[in-house]
């Protein structure tokens, strides 16, 4: 997929922004705090329908305003031209997909495949689990509408289960056998969605694994292994082959386990909702944790493979559909990296498609030249304006 074409209203530092990209990198320079970061958020929300950062929609709209648009012309590499608009305003956040108002949110997803690359990745080595789930989640949601789908219908069941057991705790209604009773047919249905999460995530695990390994060798020459795992209560060793029905049985006789400790803490102890995903890197041998022992570059490193190996992942899952490639944001990425590790990226950028770069550095764009043979558009982001130079 290409965004051949951006056009802004009242986001951000953005008053009007007109903009043309070219199919291969797209360098964008300027000093910090001018709207750089603001540009690929607004390319993020096009395909999304959120902004990465996470940010509350209402702080996109230039400070003032009452609403914000931000219009998007994709072409889908074999010609085929669609456009996306995203309008923001307090009665709330429309999307227009080729002239059709979008109802579901979550049907448009995966759509304009994109990966993006920001400094504050590092909560995906540093942070809580729950931000590696999210990423991880968002990843195979923009490949599997089923997957999507699934999630949801396990948030909805966990929030019910998890409202059931606060207003029990705090005004008891119910005899223990009836609320038991209740708590199992949550539990049935809870342990039904989970399955269908869990034996996905572990199908994710294994072919992201791969592609994690051969990232790394992009980047990497020296002997440095990354390791991920997938942590999940009910299963062991990540890479041994469990089947569906084990995998219930499980859920269903640790949930019972736990059923008493739930009623009395009022809350949801255990499901893949609790799920986390480990980094580790063998290095001489030995194996570290990233999150307790990297060093600064390290996590940086572990983390563009990270992105890149998305890229890949998302790229196998589409290559039968008429999406072409995703689109890569790079938001940043050259900062706090050794020269080598810089040429490293800039050599691995023939093989993405569209690729939108930020730098306050112009010198990066010589180091860029020099190595990446394709076509480079250069623009200059200076208070709210983007230049073509
Ligand atoms: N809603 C908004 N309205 C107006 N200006 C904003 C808004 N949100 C952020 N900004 C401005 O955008 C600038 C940050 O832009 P950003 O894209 O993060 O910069 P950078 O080029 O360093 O990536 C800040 O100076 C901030 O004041
Ligand atoms: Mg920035």
């Amino acid at each position: 997929m290409v965004l051949e074409h951006l056009t802004l209203k009242n986001f951000r530092n953005y008053r009007e922004c007109s903009l043309n990209f070219g199919t291969g990198i797209n360098f964008l320079y300027g000093d910090n705090g001018n709207g750089k970061t603001n540009l690929l958020e607004a390319i993020s929300l096009l395909s999304y329908t959120r902004s990465f950062l996470n940010n509350l929609d209402s702080d996109c709209i230039y400070q003032g305003e009452s609403y914000f648009e931000a219009c998007g012309i994709y072409n889908n590499e074999s010609g085929l031209r669609s456009k996306v608009l995203c309008r923001f305003s307090v009665s709330g956040k429309e999307f227009i997909h080729n002239n059709d108002k979008v109802n579901r949110f979550s049907t448009f997803l995966g759509e304009y495949p994109l990966v993006v690359f920001s400094p504050r990745d590092i909560k995906m080595t540093m942070g809580v689990p729950s931000e590696r789930r999210k990423n991880f989640d968002m990843l195979i949601a923009q490949t599997s509408s089923v997957y999507l789908n699934d999630l949801r219908n396990y948030s909805r069941i966990i929030k019910q289960k998890n409202s059931l057991l606060r207003e029990n705790k705090f005004t008891p209604r119910y005899q223990t056998a009836e609320l038991r009773k209740m708590i199992e047919i949550w539990n049935g249905e809870l342990a039904e969605t989970a399955v269908k999460i869990i034996i996905r995530r572990l199908d994710f695990i294994e072919t992201f694994r791969k592609i994690l390994d051969s990232s790394f060798r992009k980047l990497i020459n020296k002997n440095i292994e990354p390791i991920i795992r997938y942590e999940c209560e009910y299963i062991g060793d990540d890479s041994v082959q469990v089947s569906p029905g084990e995998i219930k049985a499980t859920i269903i006789e640790t949930l019972r386990k736990k059923m008493e400790r739930e009623i009395s803490r009022g809350i949801s102890l255990s499901g893949p909702h609790r799920d986390n995903y480990i980094f580790e890197m063998k290095k001489d041998d030995i194996i570290f944790d990233v999150k307790g022992f990297a060093s600064q570059g390290e996590h940086k490193t572990f983390i563009i493979a990270l992105k890149l190996s998305e890229y890949d992942y998302i790229r196998t899952n589409i290559m039968h559909t008429f999406k072409g490639n995703p689109i890569l944001l790079l938001d940043d990425i050259f900062s706090e990296l050794d020269d080598g590790r810089t040429e490293k990226i800039c050599e691995s950028m023939s093989d993405y498609g569209q690729v939108f770069i930020t730098s306050p550095r112009y010198r990066y764009l010589d180091v860029l030249k020099e190595i990446f043979k394709g076509e480079i558009s250069v623009f200059k982001v200076a208070g709210g304006t983007v230049k073509h130079v």
